[in-house]
């Protein structure tokens, strides 16, 4: 690292104590005022890059207040962090690993050394045999053992190895190639796989097992679900290798699976499962919308990375969403970010974002194990707009809680409909304006409502949002946003000063069950240990079961 001062604990650092300070000047005045005072608000607090529009002039904020917010990420090393990430610095410091998905997109030009070997090359040649094997299935010429062509494509993976191509499919589901199924089983509820390939034909169908470690529960359970599946449809062994790939890091455990290696496509142990979708994990996406769509992709996540690593932070698109998170979590106490893409295409970015966001940034204690005085990590949440605005934008315009906004829009419609997508986008820009904006109690009385409904129809307004906009959903696009949060989840991590990039909190859950898996037999009936509650509910369950 080029950090060489010790950085003061968040809460002593001269910029944070600015901003509790300036927090109460904000907290006094509102959106309205702020808006009334300078009238050129809305074209100064806007920035373009990469072809993405960010307006984030409806946040409770002034220029004061950005100016802070970026010194805080100064002396918070921001800089410095980045360049360690993107030079290949062991930055997972709880994992000793490297943190370089950036190195996924990079083009083959560029050089990015690990232990003193460029991955970059590595990086290609993976991508050169997806492209091979996407084609191969895309034009029909890779046949299952029957002689068939591969109509089905069935990604199993969870976590990392699904939220990101399930999102990218539906995301991208206009590019995608239409005479091919897709789809994704992730749960070990046996549901999932039921459900999955009910309707297909083995013959016709191909797995694609994603899992960075191969030791997965739920995935290595479906996955020989899906070999037991395969099997009894009288399919012969030696036709496995015509109808499963393995997407992983785990060479020796796929072979042992029983899928060929020559259908495995590997990654590293650098990339983390939340970063994965633009890997091998990613062939499903590639099959989907072809290789030179996916290459797209990879440009667009490529073009944020350089915006990111070079630009001013005054202008840094990732840099000021991931400080304006900063700010409402830790000087507002906003427990959420509410993400509200207007596309029916992106229904499962807020998803993808949960595990990406918060298996980042969910942590307690900062890199040196200090436990945090501070709050961390927001949840995320949120649903496609105009659908949301009828369950539960009521709590964000008249609850009692502070929840940013983050509306994302596209100029372009991919189905121009009549007047639809004036009509998706009228209610972004009207959604923003009453959260800001509200109505007055006299506003509501000019409108001769009944003086015992005024106070229930009153908006306060003063209610954050950022709007997002581009011109329409492509792949480069969609790699731009993903880019976009990736980068706003590190600059948060940064300043909090975690581990953005490890996840033990997943493991005490996952240890837990593996116990408790035995102990569900209700013929062996093994004594439990547990805590009286625990014991209770395996008693209830082995009875009933
Ligand atoms: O349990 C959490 C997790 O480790 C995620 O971080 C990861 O994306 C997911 O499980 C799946 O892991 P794998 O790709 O190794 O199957």
């Amino acid at each position: 690292m080029t950090q060489t001062q010790p950085i003061p604990f968040l809460t002593e650092r001269p910029a944070w104590k600015a901003l509790q300070a300036h927090a109460e000047t904000i907290k006094a005045t509102d959106l309205r005022k702020l808006f009334a005072d300078d009238p050129k608000r809305g074209e100064q607090m806007r920035v373009e890059a990469e072809g993405l529009f960010l307006d984030y002039s409806k946040n409770r904020i002034t220029a004061e207040t950005l100016k802070l917010l970026i010194q805080l990420a100064k002396d918070s090393g921001l800089r410095a962090r980045c360049e360690a990430m993107f030079t290949g610095e062991k930055i997972n410091t709880t994992e000793g690993r490297a943190v370089l998905h950036v190195a996924l997109r990079a083009p083959a030009s560029e050089s990015i050394k690990v232990d003193g070997e460029d991955v970059v090359p590595e990086v290609h040649k993976v991508l050169d045999k997806m492209t091979s094997f996407a084609n191969r299935i895309r034009s029909g010429e890779w046949t299952g053992h029957t002689g068939k062509r591969i109509r089905n494509v069935i990604n199993i993976g969870i976590g990392g190895s699904d939220l990101g191509p399930v999102m990218a499919y539906e995301a991208l589901k206009h590019y995608s190639q239409r005479d091919l199924t897709f789809r994704f089983v992730s749960n070990v509820d046996g549901t999932d796989f039921v459900e999955a390939t009910r309707d297909l034909v083995p013959e016709e169908t191909m797995f694609l097992v994603a899992s960075k470690t191969f030791t997965t529960l739920e995935t290595m359970t479906n996955a020989h679900t899906a070999r037991d599946w395969f099997l009894a449809s009288g399919a012969p062994e030696t036709a496995i290798a015509k109808h499963f790939a393995a997407l992983s890091t785990n060479t020796k455990l796929v072979g042992e699976f029983g899928i060929d290696t020559e259908n495995m496509f590997g990654f590293w142990d650098w990339v983390g499962g939340r970063y994965s979708m633009d890997s091998a994990i990613g062939l499903s996406t590639m099959i989907a919308i072809g290789p030179d769509a996916f290459q797209e992709m990879l440009a667009g996540f490529h073009a944020m990375d350089v915006h990111f690593r070079t630009t001013p932070l005054e202008q840094n698109l990732p840099a000021l969403l991931g400080l304006l998170t900063v700010w409402y979590t830790d000087f507002f106490d906003a427990q959420t970010v509410a993400i509200l893409p207007y596309d029916q295409y992106m229904k499962r970015f807020p998803a993808y974002l949960q595990q990406l966001t918060m298996e980042s940034n969910g942590k307690h204690v900062t890199l040196d194990g200090t436990r945090v005085t501070y709050s961390t990590g927001p949840i995320y949440w949120g649903e496609p707009g105009t659908n949301g605005q009828h369950s539960f934008y009521q709590l964000i315009h008249q609850g009692t809680r502070l929840i940013p906004c983050d509306f994302i829009g596209f100029f372009k419609a991919l189905n121009p409909l009549g007047n639809h997508h004036d009509l998706l986008m009228a209610n972004i820009f009207a959604q923003a304006e009453a959260l800001a904006f509200g109505k007055t109690a006299e506003q509501v009385k000019a409108e001769g409502v009944a003086p015992e409904l005024v106070a229930h129809k009153v908006f306060e307004g003063n209610r954050p949002s950022n709007v997002i906009l581009a011109d329409k959903l492509d792949p480069m696009t969609l790699g731009k946003l993903i880019a976009l949060y990736e980068h706003s989840v590190f600059t948060q991590g940064v300043v909090w000063g975690i581990d953005s990039f490890d996840q033990w909190g997943v493991e005490l859950g996952k240890a837990l069950a593996q116990k408790i898996v035995p102990e569900l037999d209700s013929k062996a009936a093994l004594p439990l240990h547990h805590d009286s509650s625990t014991n209770e509910l395996i008693e209830l369950y082995r009875s009933n079961k």
